[in-house]
């Protein structure tokens, strides 16, 4: 990725207030009806969160914790159960959620299943302007097709413009879903596992274009979930640990993130060490 170049391609909106929450959840439960277990079952409750403009966050716990869930109300893709939630200062049930996707960026598991496997890398980028699978081609204009270009050449796949995107290996998959989620200069990027699948170099490639987007952009927040520490950008400011749908742990990430509370998430002894920036879990 020619990191150098994406501060470059967002939006400088330095002169906006820092401060002001992009999300914020409050008394929240989401449940659901299992057809399995014909019970209703809960998958987040009495969630409180609130996400400042300009702060990075990363979402850690084990597999069916409740991460994509809680990911999928900041997308404003769901709604909650219970209690309410604010996104961009609009309040989920009470607003057009399609237009306030517009200004969010996603990637997520869901919406590269949803993607048609036979559209074109291009194409697939420039349907990140609007955040809709579907194109809107009566919305697009040549400008929209510049910055799919530009953003295509910054993830490093100009080579691929025409290669359908079920063709392309996961960890190109994962770096088309950063271009296409960048498309409307999102003020709130959610990422889901973005180096799901990827190498070792794409990986560190991700974290350096994370800080690049952090220092270059300081009204963009961003929250990230992940399996791996090492993975978490220097740019990280704040963390939150979730485990059985309760956050166990939350708040600024050298408090939040500590051998004491990813073991308690994990319920596994972890020894938790952060060097030059970076961190790193090891079971102790
Ligand atoms: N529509 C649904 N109906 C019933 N259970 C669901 C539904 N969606 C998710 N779940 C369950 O909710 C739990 C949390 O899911 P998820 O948020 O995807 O977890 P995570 O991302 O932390 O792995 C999991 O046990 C999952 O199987
Ligand atoms: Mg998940």
């Amino acid at each position: 990725m020619a990191i150098d170049d994406l501060a470059s391609t967002l939006d400088h909106r330095d002169n906006r207030a820092t401060g002001e929450s992009v999300v914020r959840a409050r008394g929240v439960n989401v449940f659901r009806w299992s057809t399995a277990l014909r019970q209703r079952v809960m998958l987040l409750e009495e969630i409180e969160w609130r996400v400042d403009r300009g702060q990075h966050w990363v979402m850690l716990g084990p597999n069916g914790a409740g991460k994509t869930t809680l990911l999928h109300l900041a997308a404003a893709d769901s709604h909650p159960s219970e209690g309410t939630v604010e996104v961009l200062g609009k309040r989920l049930g009470n607003t057009d959620m399609r237009a306030l996707r517009e200004a969010i960026g996603l990637v997520d598991a869901r919406t590269s299943r949803a993607i048609p496997s036979r559209r074109p890398v291009l194409e697939t980028i420039e349907s990140g302007a609007f955040n809709s699978i579907a194109l809107q081609h009566q919305r697009l204009d040549a400008s929209h097709r510049d910055r799919a270009r530009e953003l295509m050449a910054v993830v490093g796949l100009s080579d691929l413009a025409t290669r359908a995107f079920g063709e392309c290996s996961q960890g190109e998959r994962q770096r088309i879903l950063l271009a296409r989620a960048l498309m409307p200069s999102p003020e709130l990027l959610l990422l889901d596992e973005p180096a799901a699948g990827m190498d070792l170099p794409s990986r560190e490639q991700l974290v350096s274009a994370l800080v690049s987007m952090a220092e270059g952009d300081p009204g963009l927040t961003t929250v990230t979930i992940t399996h791996h520490l090492e993975e978490i950008p220097p740019t990280a400011t704040h963390a939150l640990l979730i485990d059985h749908g309760r956050i166990v742990a939350q708040g600024p990430i050298d408090e939040a993130l500590t051998s004491e509370s990813v073991s308690a998430g994990f319920g596994l002894p972890i020894d938790v060490r952060k060097a030059s920036g970076r961190w790193t879990a090891a079971i102790s």
